[in-house]
């Protein structure tokens, strides 16, 4: 099978998790993709979605879908969500596609995370895949010495700007043994919107896109 089969199986598989008459929170990205067109076939069986991204509001509106600001909503049900890299501990980087920030964000009012990937996104430690960081451009330079101050190497993705106006840095070169703490402590850094690392909370759900079909396991 493909890379994008196996995105297509789990997304297909994710269409499960969606509650009946209600909103839901969804990701941005590839995986997210798929799972917005498989969404479209039940939309009359959802209220609407929350977006990640302009992209995926994009995306979910073309499919008659109805979009939701979040400050319009307090609770999720259930966010769907790619990933870039997950471990076994449900600890996920996330941010390729640049949307980290406001994925971020929805994930935290969701009830339960479920992350849709194919099985070249499973690791043992994370870190191999460079961690994204989002910064205010005015501290792009002060924050990627903060970075290679704990060991990383920042590249700038030049030429991006997230859906806030904000640049991206990202961090090669880390080994990733404690993502909860990393979390923490890059966010911490004065100029850092958020970073990649979603460990304080991270999925709840992975469904994995296999060669022998789609695994699912919960945190
Ligand atoms: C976007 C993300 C995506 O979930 C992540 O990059 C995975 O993307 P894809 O589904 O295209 O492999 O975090 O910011």
């Amino acid at each position: 099978m493909t890379q994008d089969e196996l995105k297509q199986a789990v997304a297909q598989a994710a269409l499960a998790y969606v509650p009946e008459g209600e909103i839901i929170g969804v990701g941005t990205g590839s995986t997210a993709n798929f799972f917005i067109d498989g969404l479209a076939g039940m939309r009359d069986r959802i209220k609407g979605a929350v977006a990640s991204s302009e992209a995926s509001a994009k995306r979910l509106a073309a499919q008659g879908i109805r979009l939701f600001d979040l400050n319009e909503v307090e609770h999720l049900s259930v966010y769907v969500d790619g990933a870039d890299e997950i471990d076994g501990g449900f600890c996920m980087i996330k941010g390729g596609g640049v949307a980290l920030t406001r994925e971020k964000i929805v994930a935290s009012v969701a009830g339960r995370f479920v992350c849709i990937a194919d099985a070249s996104k499973k690791v043992a430690v994370l870190g191999r895949f460079p961690l994204p960081v989002e910064v205010i451009p005015l501290a792009r330079n002060a924050v990627a010495r903060q970075l290679v101050a704990l060991g990383g190497r920042p590249v700038w993705r030049e030429g991006v700007v997230t859906d806030n106006g904000n640049h991206i840095l990202d961090v090669h070169d880390l080994a990733i043994t404690g993502p909860v703490a990393l979390e923490a402590r890059i966010n911490a850094i004065v100029g850092v919107v958020t970073n990649g690392l979603f460990a304080a909370r991270g999925a709840d759900v992975l469904l994995l896109g296999t060669a022998d079909g789609v695994v699912s396991s919960t945190r």
